[in-house]
């Protein structure tokens, strides 16, 4: 029915195991957009949740926790080399945001990625209802659809990436390219954040595998899978609601104090990533300042940089690059009464974030490639006042969406430059009819709409199928 218990299959559960300055293991919410995205939805559902823990090492027992019955996997040592930071994360994370970094290739890590694999798939297919819905999440887990058909017919199975897809003459790299196809193709319906990477998918089953396709839906093993785009988005009355409680406005006027009252307040919030084009910002503000267009302390950047994949060599060097940038940047635009950029290589909760967007007059968002970025409906959700600006990457899954933000070429420095100085001087009034169309969006593409339009399509797709389920 409707209301059917579903599970969910991740890398991540919505919390990580991390141990206490007491010494003492505890659960800590996990950082990124498929947890902000995913977790309202199944503790709204009373579903199941199969994921990592995120530390290597044995796994904790099954526990229910928000509404949700949290089933972690285990991972051993190697695994999390080779499958998390290996296969997942130094291969298919660069490979599919458009080579962004060279993507490395490992015979070994491809064979720990399998083997994974069909531990989520085992252990998803113990826990599944008969005929019950399992929505498997994203690229670490990309074989997890096929391995689970195998074992249970019954099920319908769902699976959403939500990372770009790329087009055939990068995706063919993948010395295994066969195998992800296939492991997608056992689901009755991938879903994708943008029309054009559901299209790379249908094409691809076409010219690699030689499948019969029309439109969206490609023909498989005396089945048909579907492919189509949901764009994915947040709870956006909830976050409305929590940048206009007291306690956050109190802090907002706050931040701005501690930062020495200044005028303009420039925001960048990221998990520490060399997608997100966090040196592109620092430039474009670092330039604005040589050419005198900007002063310090009197327009300050806050930069968020929270700490990802940290044993990823790629992250490595990318936190050394930009601390390297910021500190140079300080050394010669800051002064006694302050520094230009204030960087935090620190996870920061909700409440602080939405303090952050509600005082923040530009939101500078700059990926050179992201399937969607939250961050970005974060801030227009958190400006029911109307306020602030947002300069946003034409490469964001979000672009397509909040036409009204300021576009940039990543790419461009002379473009984000100009892009910023025009969100930084213009007219309230005209701020406040961009902000007011995006929000508009916003309430009508919610969360709520993200899942119930997949959930349409997936038993529409299922309830079609030859076996007639
Ligand atoms: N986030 C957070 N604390 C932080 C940094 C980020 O809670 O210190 C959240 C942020 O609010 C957003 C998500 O992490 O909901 C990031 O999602 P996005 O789609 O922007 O990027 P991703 O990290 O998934 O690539
Ligand atoms: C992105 C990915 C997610 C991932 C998150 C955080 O949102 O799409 O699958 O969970 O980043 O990355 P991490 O490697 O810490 O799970």
């Amino acid at each position: 029915g409707a209301d059917s218990p579903v599970v969910v299959v991740a890398n991540r559960l919505p919390v990580d195991q991390v141990t206490g300055a007491d010494g003492e293991p505890r659960w800590q919410r996990s950082p990124g957009g498929l947890v902000t995205a995913l977790e309202p939805f199944v503790a709204g559902r009373g579903g199941a949740w199969v994921g990592w823990s995120g530390s290597a090492g044995e796994a904790p027992e099954p526990f229910e926790s928000g509404g949700m019955s949290l089933i972690p996997v285990a991972l051993t040592d190697d695994e999390v080399d080779r499958y998390y930071e290996g296969m997942s994360n130094a291969s298919l994370w660069p490979l599919y945001h458009d080579v962004v970094e060279k993507p490395e290739y490992h015979r070994n890590w491809w064979d720990t990625y399998v083997q994974v694999n069909k531990r989520f798939a085992q252990r998803a297919a113990e826990v599944a209802a008969e005929n019950a819905i399992v929505w498997v999440h994203d690229y670490q887990l990309q074989l997890v659809p096929a391995l689970l058909r195998q074992q249970r017919p019954d099920l319908t199975i769902g699976f959403f990436l939500h990372i770009p897809f790329p087009p055939y003459e990068l995706f063919t790299q993948l010395p295994w390219r066969s195998a992800i196809v296939e492991g997608l193709l056992g689901a009755d319906l991938v879903g994708f954040q943008r029309p054009a990477a559901a299209q790379n998918f249908v094409q691809l089953a076409r010219r690699l595998h030689d499948l019969p396709a029309r439109g969206q839906v490609v023909e498989y093993d005396g089945r048909t899978v579907a492919a189509r785009a949901f764009p994915i988005s947040i709870d956006v009355a909830a976050f409305d609601e929590l940048a206009r409680s007291p306690e956050v406005l109190a802090r907002a006027k706050e931040i701005r104090e501690e930062l020495g009252s200044p005028s303009t307040i420039i925001l960048g919030v990221d998990r520490l990533d060399y997608t997100k084009g966090i040196g592109v910002r620092l430039e474009a503000f670092e330039e604005l300042l040589e050419d005198g267009a900007v002063e310090a302390p009197d327009t300050v950047l806050v930069q968020v940089a929270t700490p990802s994949r940290e044993r990823v060599e790629h992250y490595v060097h990318m936190r050394e690059t930009i601390e390297q940038q910021v500190g140079h940047i300080n050394g010669v635009f800051g002064s006694i009464a302050g520094p230009a950029v204030h960087y935090f290589n620190q996870s920061m909760p909700r409440e602080e974030l939405a303090a952050l967007y509600r005082a923040a007059d530009v939101m500078l968002v700059t990926p050179y490639r992201d399937g969607m970025n939250l961050v970005a409906k974060e801030y227009v959700a958190a400006r029911g006042d109307l306020g602030g600006a947002l300069v946003l990457s034409e490469f964001a899954g979000a672009a397509a969406e909040l036409k009204q933000a300021f576009l940039v070429n990543p790419h461009d420095i002379a473009g984000v430059k100009s892009q910023l100085l025009r969100a930084l001087r213009m007219e309230p009034a005209e701020g406040a009819k961009r902000m007011r169309a995006m929000r508009r969006h916003l309430f009508k593409n919610d969360l709520d709409h993200w899942a119930s339009s997949f959930f349409e399509a997936l038993r529409s797709q299922a309830s079609g199928q030859p076996t007639g389920r």
